[in-house]
């Protein structure tokens, strides 16, 4: 099948994608697409509401907000995870606000009605004021709200209908849970108000193509050619080195130079992101500066990498830190950004990494967070971090990466309003998956059934980079 021509078939939706390569400006700020999002995605996916981390002991709560929806996730005396939508039953005062713990339970702050942490409601104030129907204990628990766990999170979905998480997430999960991510723990957590639209801020991070124009630290210049000895003088910049590395133009490296510049990348990383590349992977890697590696390409990345995580899978172990088997994960190509639509992002990376997640604030705005994730001895994990007083994209706070990514967003924002510009033209090859999740919102605002939009979800979810793939529909 054509690629290019993938999904010609409009669905009856506001500015569909008719081609897998060419998104519609519109989507990014049209209202009623918008309001299309709210009322037909929004109400029908799984959304990652907390870090199981937020809520370690019964009676811890955290509230999770989406648009005008809010839900209250709690941990309840038998150790389980359940959520209700966070409205009084009397006359509708939100229970809780934020995070904190209630070990007795919810008391509305109005009335004094109260509610167990399953949800039942314990008490009502003065109960015989009330006509008898308006008091039918039946009807005064706290609504439910489905929710569901999978690596190291609790996930809520207002659709009764929806299949399980495990069934969207499915293919997610093949590439994390052999990274263990249930055992990341939070270490920070950081937040941006972005005037962007929340598709926007998500396709920044799904692709590496924007890498060497917008993160260019992450390639010191001159370098490649220094070491990968017989790249031909046409390789100018780290992207055409990657081409020829790929068809195997690249064969000779100088070792030495292969390590100082693998060590390079690793800090440049952890710098510029305060984490993903933990600053302990860092140490570990500047202890194997010496190693000595052979000269052919292939040679040198795969005794690195073997070293590498040999010292991070020693050191970890001496800790009593429970860690994924990295060379098996490496072996099966199974490293990378992870996508569980509709809109967050695990990375898991070596010993630690980094999550994801975006949130709608209006057709143009959005909320970003970045969580930084690592692992901790057995009972030695700090509390996970409190939410975040969102940032603005060019507070001087955020560090290298960040900000350079939050640079380019709110003017692409503004761009995708000039006459003339359309849609957006993608590679099918590194920016499909772009087109792929836009393409399963279209499934959602067209009302397709839930067998339709899972199956379509496991071509979705998984690896960012990747080619445009057929969905389904
Ligand atoms: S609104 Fe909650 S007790 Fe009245
Ligand atoms: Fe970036």
């Amino acid at each position: 099948m054509n690629r290019r021509t993938l999904n010609l078939r409009a669905l009856p939706v506001p500015h569909p994608m008719t081609r897998a390569d060419r998104v519609p400006a519109q989507r990014y700020y049209d209202s009623e697409f918008y309001a299309a999002e709210n009322e037909l995605l929004w109400p029908r996916v799984w959304q990652m509401a907390c870090f199981l981390a937020e809520i370690p002991h019964p009676g811890d709560y955290i509230t999770y907000n989406i648009l005008d929806k809010a839900v209250v996730v709690v941990r309840g005396d038998d150790g389980s995870v359940r959520a209700f939508h966070n409205a009084c039953r009397h006359r509708g005062v939100e229970l809780v606000r934020g995070r904190g713990n209630l070990r007795s339970g919810f008391i509305c702050p109005f009335h004094g009605w109260c509610y167990g942490l399953d949800g039942v409601n314990t008490f009502v104030y003065q109960p015989d004021l009330f006509e008898e129907s308006n008091r039918r204990p039946e009807d005064l628990n706290l609504v439910p709200c489905r929710v569901e766990t999978w690596g190291g999170s609790a996930f809520i979905n207002f659709d009764p209908n929806a299949r399980p998480l495990h069934d969207c997430l499915k293919t997610a999960a093949r590439y994390c849970d052999p990274m263990k991510v249930e055992g990341l723990w939070p270490e920070w957590w950081l937040s941006c108000r972005l005037p962007t639209n929340w598709k926007l801020a998500m396709d920044a991070f799904m692709e590496g193509y924007h890498v060497m124009q917008t993160h260019p630290q992450l390639f010191p210049s001159g370098a490649s050619r220094q070491v990968y000895r017989d790249v031909s003088e046409s390789v100018a910049s780290m992207e055409r080195l990657s081409a020829q590395l790929a068809v195997g133009h690249v064969k000779k490296v100088d070792p030495r130079m292969f390590v100082d510049q693998q060590l390079h990348m690793m800090r440049s990383v952890s710098v510029g992101m305060a984490g993903l590349i933990h600053e302990k992977d860092v140490r570990i890697a500047e202890g194997l500066r010496n190693i000595e590696l052979p000269d052919d390409f292939g040679g040198a990345i795969a005794g690195w990498t073997r070293a590498l995580h040999d010292a991070i899978l020693t050191w970890n172990s001496n800790q009593g830190i429970d860690m994924p088997d990295l060379h098996a994960v490496d072996a099966q190509g199974l490293t990378g950004i992870t996508f569980c639509f509709p809109n967050y992002f695990l990375l898991p990376y070596l010993s630690s990494g980094a999550a994801y997640r975006v949130r709608p604030l209006g057709p143009e705005e959005c909320l970003f967070e970045i969580w930084s994730l690592t692992r901790y001895p057995p009972g030695e994990a700090p509390p996970a971090p409190l939410e975040p007083e969102p940032m603005l994209a060019d507070d001087p706070r955020w560090s290298l990466i960040p900000s350079q990514d939050f640079s380019n967003l709110p003017s692409q924002q503004r761009g995708l309003h000039a006459d003339g510009f359309e849609y957006m033209r993608l590679s099918d090859r590194i920016e499909g998956m772009i087109g792929n999740y836009q393409r399963l919102i279209d499934g959602y605002l067209a009302g397709l059934p839930h067998e339709h939009l899972v199956a379509a979800m496991q071509q979705v979810c998984g690896h960012t980079e990747c080619e445009s793939r057929d969905i389904g529909f």
